[in-house]
C-alpha cells in the first residue's frame, strides 16, 4: 500500500511492528474511551467556510514561543522511539530540522538529549520533563538542556502515576535487551529491569517519578533556568489560570492521548474550555487525535496556536524511518494547505472562531 494519510500509515505499522510494541504505542488507558473520543471530539466540529475568498496565495507559516515554524504541528514528546526504527529519536530530529518545525523530545528517550541534539544541529527543540523523587536529577536534566541548547521545557503534568493500560500489562511490556532510558544513565536509573508479571513500565516508572508534586514544583522549576515553561496535560480552565499564574509560557491541553485518565473530556472540549478563559493570556497549544489537515483547523479555530502529533509520526517512523516521518509530515501540510484554501482561510492569522459552527441553544 502506497499510504496517502495518516491512517494507512498506521495500518502499514500495525503490519510491521510486534504486537507488543504496536500495542505500546496505540493503546490507552482502561477502556480506551479517550482515545477513541479525543478523535471523534475533533471530527464531530463543524466548519463554517467562507467563500469568494482570494486563496490564489496560502502561507502556513507562523511561531510558537517566538520560533518561527513552517506549520502549525509539533511532534509530542513520545517515549522510545527506538522501538519504532534503531534510528529512533535521531531520525525523528532530522526530519522535524528538515520540516522547520519543533521537536519535543521527551525525557523517556531512547537516545540521550545530547545524542538528539547533535543528530540535527540548528534544529528547534523543546525538552520534556517528568520530575524524579530525586530533585537533583531533574536539575541535573534541565541544566543539560539548557547546555544543549533546548529552546523550553515541557513539564508534563497528567501523569503522577502510570495510567492503567492493559494491553502493556497483558504483554508484559518491557524494553528489549540494550534498550535503555538513556537520559538516566549515568544516575544509574536507566534499566527497566524485566519483571515475572505486569508492565515493567509501571513498576520502574513508580519507583523514580514524584507522585507528590504539587503548583510549588513549578514555581521551583522555573527557578532553574532561563527557558519558558511549558506545561502539558492541562484539561480544564482552573487549572490554566493558575499555569498562567505559575508562570507558564505555554499549554498543552492534553489527555496524554487518552493514555493516562480514561474517559475525560476529549481535548477539543478541553481547548474550547481554557481557550476562553485563558486565550489572551498565553499560547495555547493542543494534541490528542489529530489525524486531519480538517482536525488542525478546527483546533486553530478554537484557539490554539499549534497542534502536537504522537502516535503518526511514529507510525511513519515504523514504516518508513526518517523519511516516513517527514512523509507523515507532508501529508498534513499538504491537507491543512487544501483545508485552509476550502474554508476560505488563506493564512494562519485568517483562522478564528467563527469557522466552528455552534448549533443554536
Ligand atoms: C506518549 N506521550 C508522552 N507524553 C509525555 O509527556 N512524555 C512521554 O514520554 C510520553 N510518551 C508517550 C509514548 C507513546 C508511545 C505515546 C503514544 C504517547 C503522550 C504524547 O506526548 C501526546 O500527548 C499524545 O501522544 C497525543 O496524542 P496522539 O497524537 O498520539 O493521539
Amino acid at each position: 500500500m502506497n499510504p496517502i494519510n495518516l491512517d494507512d500509515y498506521e495500518a502499514l505499522a500495525r503490519e510491521r511492528l510486534p504486537p507488543m510494541v504496536f500495542d505500546y504505542y496505540f493503546g490507552g488507558a482502561d477502556d480506551e474511551l479517550t482515545v477513541r473520543e479525543n478523535r471523534l471530539g475533533w471530527q464531530r466540529l463543524r466548519l463554517r467556510p467562507r467563500v469568494l475568498v482570494d486563496v490564489g496565495t496560502r502561507s502556513l507559516k507562523t511561531t510558537v514561543l517566538g520560533q518561527p515554524i513552517s506549520f502549525p504541528v509539533l511532534t509530542a514528546p513520545c517515549a522510545f522511539n527506538a522501538l519504532a526504527n534503531p534510528e529512533g529519536e535521531l531520525a525523528v530530529a532530522r526530519a522535524t530540522t528538515s520540516a522547520d518545525i519543533i521537536q519535543v523530545v521527551s525525557t523517556a528517550g531512547t537516545y540521550s538529549l545530547e545524542e538528539v541534539a547533535a543528530a540535527a544541529p540548528g534544529g528547534a527543540r523543546w525538552f520534556q520533563l517528568y520530575c524524579y523523587r530525586d530533585r537533583e536529577v531533574t536539575e541535573w536534566l534541565v541544566q543539560r538542556a539548557v547546555d544543549a541548547g533546548y529552546l523550553a521545557l515541557c513539564l508534563t503534568v497528567d501523569a503522577p502515576l502510570v495510567g492503567r493500560r492493559e494491553r502493556d500489562a497483558r504483554n508484559r511490556f518491557g524494553l528489549p535487551p540494550g534498550m535503555t532510558w538513556k537520559n538516566l544513565e549515568r544516575v544509574g536509573l536507566d534499566r527497566m529491569a524485566q519483571r515475572d508479571q505486569g508492565s515493567a513500565l509501571v513498576q520502574y516508572i513508580s519507583e523514580i517519578w514524584d507522585p507528590a508534586l504539587t503548583w510549588d514544583a513549578v514555581s521551583w522549576l522555573r527557578g532553574l533556568s532561563e527557558l519558558p515553561l511549558v506545561i502539558k496535560g492541562i484539561l480544564t480552565a482552573d487549572d490554566a489560570r493558575r499555569a498562567v499564574d505559575h508562570g507558564a509560557a505555554a499549554i498543552v491541553v492534553s489527555n496524554h492521548g487518552g493514555r493516562q485518565l480514561d474517559g475525560t473530556m476529549t481535548t477539543s472540549e478541553s481547548l474550547a474550555e481554557i481557550a476562553e478563559a485563558v486565550g489572551d493570556r498565553v499560547e495555547l497549544l493542543v494534541d490528542g487525535g489529530i489525524r486531519r489537515g480538517t482536525d488542525i483547523l478546527k483546533a486553530l479555530a478554537l484557539g490554539a496556536r499549534a497542534v502536537l502529533i504522537g502516535r503518526p509520526y511514529l507510525w511513519g517512523l515504523a514504516v518508513a524511518g526518517q523519511a516516513g516521518v517527514e512523509h507523515v509530515f507532508d501529508l498534513l501540510r499538504d491537507e491543512l494547505d487544501l483545508d485552509m484554501a476550502l474554508a476560505g482561510r488563506p493564512t494562519i492569522e485568517s483562522i478564528d472562531r467563527s469557522l466552528i459552527w455552534q448549533p443554536k441553544a
